[in-house]
C-alpha cells in the first residue's frame, strides 16, 4: 500500500491557506473546502467561529485567512492535531489574538458562544468499514474517521448541545454523509426549526446548515 501523495508531499493548499501535513491528521478534502467556501461567502469581518473537530485546522484557517479581522477557536480531541493545527497557524503568519487551541472532547470543554460553528465530525459508520478504501484505512487517522456502528455517535452528540454554543442568530455547518440525511433530519427536527440540506459538488447531500 502506498503512502498518500498528500502525505507524502507533507502540505496542501485549502482555500489559500497553507496545510501542513506532517503529524498525519485527516486530509482535508475537496468536498470540504466546496462548503467550507460558502461558509466564507456568509462570514462577515469580525464575525466569532468555532472549528470543532479540527484536525489539521484547515476549516478554521481558511476563515481567518479570508475573512478580515474574524476570530477562530479550535477544538479537537487529539494532542498530537492540536499541535498540527499551532503548525499551520504559525505556518500562516495568523496573529495569536485571533484564535485559541482548546483540547476538547465534543463540547466538554468549551464554554463560549460563536456566531459560527463550523464542524466536519468523524461520520464514517463502522458497518461500512468494508467500503472505506484501502489506503485510508491504513494511513488516516480511525478516530478522524469512524463514529460508532452507525457513524453518527458524534453527530448526535454535537447536534444535542450545539445550539448552546451559539449566539442569537447564529449559524451552524456540518459535514455528514448523505445515508444520514434522514436519521440527522429526525435529530434535528426535535432540536432545530430553521435547517437546509445541500449537496456538495460531485451532486451527492454533504451539508447541513442550521440557524438558532
Ligand atoms: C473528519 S476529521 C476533520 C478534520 C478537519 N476539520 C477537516 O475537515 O479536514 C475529524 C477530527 O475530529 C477529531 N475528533 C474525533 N473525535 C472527537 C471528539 N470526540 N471531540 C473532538 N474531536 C474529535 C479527530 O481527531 C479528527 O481530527
Amino acid at each position: 500500500m502506498e503512502l498518500p501523495e498528500d502525505y507524502k508531499e507533507g502540505k496542501k493548499d485549502f482555500l489559500g491557506a497553507k496545510i501542513d501535513l506532517r503529524k498525519r491528521p485527516f486530509i482535508p478534502r475537496e468536498e470540504t473546502s466546496y462548503w467550507v467556501s460558502l461558509a466564507i461567502e456568509e462570514i462577515k469581518k469580525d464575525s466569532t467561529c468555532l472549528d470543532l473537530f479540527s484536525g489539521s485546522g484547515c476549516i478554521g484557517l481558511a476563515v481567518l485567512k479570508n475573512i478580515d479581522n474574524s476570530y477562530c477557536d479550535f477544538g479537537e480531541k487529539e494532542d498530537l492535531f492540536l499541535e498540527q493545527v499551532k503548525i499551520n497557524l504559525e505556518l500562516n503568519k495568523i496573529d495569536n489574538h485571533r484564535y485559541s487551541l482548546i483540547k476538547t472532547d465534543v463540547f466538554s470543554n468549551i464554554n463560549k458562544k460563536y456566531d459560527f460553528i463550523l464542524a466536519n465530525p468523524p461520520y464514517v459508520a463502522l458497518s461500512r468499514i468494508n467500503e472505506v478504501g484501502d489506503d485510508v484505512k491504513e494511513f488516516e487517522p480511525h478516530v478522524a474517521l469512524f463514529s460508532g456502528f452507525d457513524g453518527l455517535e458524534i453527530i448526535k452528540e454535537f447536534l444535542s448541545k450545539a445550539m448552546l454554543f451559539l449566539k442569537d442568530k447564529g449559524v451552524i455547518f456540518m459535514e455528514f454523509d448523505e445515508k444520514q440525511l434522514k436519521d440527522i433530519e429526525k435529530i434535528i427536527k426535535n432540536n432545530y426549526s430553521k435547517y437546509e440540506f445541500f449537496k456538495d459538488q460531485f451532486d451527492k447531500y454533504r451539508f447541513i446548515r442550521i440557524e438558532k
